[in-house]
C-alpha cells in the first residue's frame, strides 16, 4: 500500500470531521500549553474513515511519536508491558481494534491508563514475582468500529472520545481532489465528485477507486480523469449510481427477496448470504442504514421502500419509508 503519501499528516490538511477537528484542535492546543501529554482518545466509527490516521495527525500535532499496535496482536500482558515500557514521555500508543484486548492485557492497561503504573506479574508458580513499574505520562490513543464493543470500565478511562462519521460528498469530492493531486493524476471538478458520490462515504474506499479509475482513464481514455471516464470505471467495477457495491446488493436482495422486507435477525442475514456477522454489522449495514436503505428496529434488520425502489421493485404498502 501507499496511502501514506497522501495521508495527511497535520490537521489543517484533515478534510471534513469538522466536530472531531475542532475539538481536538482546541484539546491538544490546551495540553501543550500546559506542556502535558494529551488525555487518552477513542476515536470510533466504520472502517476508512481515518481513525489510524487521526491517531497519527495526534502524535504530530503533540510533536510526539507513536507506536502502533492493535487488539489481537497483544495476546499476553507481557506483549503490552513491552510496549508500554518502550515509550517515551508524551509519547502515543495506538491501539486499534482495542474492543478485541483480552481481559488479562484490559486488566494491566487499566492502572497504566490511570496512574502511568505498570503492575504485571511474570513466572509462574512459587517463581511468580508482583512488578510495579512508574511509566512515563503518555497518552493511548484507542480505536474501535462501535464504541459499545468496548467494556465500561475501558471506555470510561478515556478523556476525551471522537465519534467520527461518514463524508458528505463536498467533503468527499476534496478528498479525492486532494489525493488526485498528490498522485498527479489530471481529475477535474466533476471527475473527482464522480467518485465522491460512489465512494460509501468513505475517504479509503474514495481513494481505492480514484486509482482504479486513473487505470482506466489511462488505458481507455487519455489519463484525464473526468465525470464520463469515472462513470464508466465505476460501472465496470460493478459500483451502482448509489455508490452500493456488490456485497450492499447482495445484502438488500437477500433481506426483499428470501425475507420478505423483514425484519429478519443479523444473524440469519449473514447464514443467507454467506457472510460474518460481524462484517454485516460493522462494514456492510451501517451505510445502508445512514443512507435509508435499511433500518434496525427491536425485532430485526427491515428494508425501506427506498430500498425496493432502488431495485425498480414494488414494495407492499407496509415496507416503511426511513425513519
Ligand atoms: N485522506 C483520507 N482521509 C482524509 C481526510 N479526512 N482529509 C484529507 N485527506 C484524507
Amino acid at each position: 500500500r501507499v496511502d501514506h503519501a497522501i495521508r495527511p499528516r497535520r490537521l489543517v490538511e484533515y478534510i471534513g470531521q469538522p466536530g472531531a477537528r475542532e475539538q481536538l484542535e482546541i484539546f491538544i492546543s490546551a495540553a501543550r500549553g500546559r506542556a502535558e501529554s494529551l488525555d487518552h482518545t477513542l476515536v470510533f466509527g466504520p472502517p476508512g474513515l481515518g481513525k489510524t490516521t487521526l491517531a497519527n495527525i495526534i502524535a504530530a500535532e503533540m510533536n510526539v511519536d507513536i507506536k502502533s499496535t492493535s487488539g489481537p496482536v497483544l495476546e499476553r500482558a507481557g506483549d503490552l508491558a513491552a510496549m508500554l515500557t518502550n515509550l517515551q514521555p508524551g509519547d502515543v500508543l495506538f491501539i486499534d481494534e482495542i474492543h478485541r484486548l483480552s481481559p488479562v492485557v484490559e486488566e494491566v492497561l487499566y492502572p497504566a491508563m490511570e496512574d502511568f503504573q505498570l503492575d504485571i506479574v511474570i513466572g509462574e508458580g512459587p517463581a511468580a514475582r508482583s512488578i510495579k513499574l512508574d511509566l512515563p505520562p503518555f497518552t493511548l490513543v484507542g480505536a474501535t468500529t462501535r464504541a459499545g464493543l468496548l467494556t465500561s470500565p475501558l471506555r470510561d478511562r478515556f478523556g476525551i472520545v471522537q465519534r467520527l462519521e461518514f463524508y458528505g460528498i463536498d467533503d468527499l469530492t476534496e478528498i479525492v481532489a486532494r489525493s488526485a493531486r498528490l498522485l498527479r493524476v489530471e481529475a477535474d471538478r466533476e471527475g473527482a465528485a464522480e467518485i465522491a458520490r460512489r465512494a460509501r462515504g468513505t475517504p479509503r474506499i474514495a481513494n481505492r477507486l480514484l486509482r482504479r479509475v486513473r487505470d482506466f482513464a489511462e488505458v481507455r481514455g487519455n489519463g484525464q480523469l473526468n465525470a464520463e471516464i469515472a462513470d464508466q470505471a465505476l460501472n465496470m467495477l460493478h459500483v451502482d449510481r448509489h455508490g452500493l457495491d456488490h456485497m450492499d446488493r447482495r445484502l438488500l436482495l437477500a433481506m426483499i427477496e428470501k425475507f420478505d422486507g423483514g425484519p429478519v435477525g443479523v444473524d440469519s442475514l449473514a447464514a443467507a448470504i454467506s457472510e460474518e456477522r460481524d462484517t454485516i454489522e460493522d462494514v456492510i449495514e451501517p451505510y445502508l442504514i445512514q443512507q435509508g436503505f435499511m433500518m434496525r428496529t427491536a425485532r430485526g434488520r427491515v428494508v425501506t421502500r427506498q430500498a425496493y425502489l432502488h431495485f425498480g421493485l414494488a414494495a407492499r404498502d407496509d415496507i416503511p419509508h426511513a425513519s
